[in-house]
């Protein structure tokens, strides 16, 4: 049909069908509603049509993160995404950049995974002096780093884990964010700088921007996570002064 009106009675899905990357697109039609957004398609087939159609969602409400998938070939929230702002037929599938479960779910615990890791090595420290008191403006400074909802879409977009599957030695888009957020915290003493070139991969992004395209909460990941920490990388390890004094240091 490829129509953007809100006349239509019915929408045609097809939707990926399958578990651990073996499987095919099987198509569907669906009783349309004014509003409706492609987790509502995706449940009134669950519940009507196909019992065993896997698919992962909780607050339907853009917060959760859990229902991420790609909609029509972008990485895109379903509970977010209209129906009626979709050419048809509407193809959706799991984020081929993790590992498939089943259907249109995919296997996203290495987020939980990476961002354990970072509190664990690097995760904030404050000063013994700390007050715990926070001004106006250090609120401020985080405030868009803790937007992230962790549903994986940057990562999803980001060549360095969807074609080269880096995933051991990049910590991607969002927590570059999460570790981001950490480095604005006001009563941080941690320098994560060698950790996050050594250990977390932040020589590889080159800056493409395709994580901020997707991102729901509309997170600047690049220019206002990812460039700042490649700048204090630079000023830590490319400045002639410190890499004569490291040199004779022999670190
Ligand atoms: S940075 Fe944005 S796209 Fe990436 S996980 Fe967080 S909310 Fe999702
Ligand atoms: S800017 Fe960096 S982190 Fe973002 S998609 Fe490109 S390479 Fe990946
Ligand atoms: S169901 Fe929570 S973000 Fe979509």
């Amino acid at each position: 049909m490829g129509s953007k009106n809100g006349n239509r009675k019915e929408v045609t899905f097809v939707i990926f069908r399958g578990d651990k990357g073996r499987g095919e697109f099987k198509e569907y039609r669906v009783p349309y509603q004014e509003g409706m957004v492609v987790l509502d398609a995706i449940l009134w087939i669950q519940g009507n049509l196909e019992g065993d159609l896997a698919v992962r969602w909780n607050c339907k409400a853009a917060k959760c993160g859990s229902c991420a998938a790609e909609v029509n070939g972008k990485p895109s929230l379903m509970c977010k995404t209209r129906v009626d702002e979709l050419k048809e037929p509407i193809k959706v599938e799991p984020m081929k950049a993790y590992p498939h479960i089943k259907d249109i779910v995919a296997d996203t615990s290495w987020n939980m995974r990476t961002r354990r890791k970072i509190i664990t090595k690097v995760g904030f420290r404050p000063s013994l002096k700390s007050t715990f008191l926070m001004k106006e403006e250090d609120v401020e400074r985080g405030r868009e780093f803790r937007k992230c909802i962790e549903c994986g879409l940057c990562i999803d977009v980001c060549h360095v884990l969807r074609e080269h599957q880096l995933f051991d030695k990049f910590i991607g888009p969002a927590y570059l964010v999460f570790s981001a957020y950490l480095e604005t915290h006001p009563e941080d003493t941690i320098n994560r700088i060698a950790w996050l070139k050594e250990e977390g991969g932040l020589m590889y992004c080159n800056i493409t921007k395709c994580c901020t395209e997707v991102c729901p909460e509309e997170i600047h990941i690049t220019d206002n996570a990812i460039i700042p920490l490649k700048e204090r990388l630079a000023d830590e390890y490319f400045d002639p002064i410190k890499m004569l004094f490291r040199k004779i240091l022999n670190k």
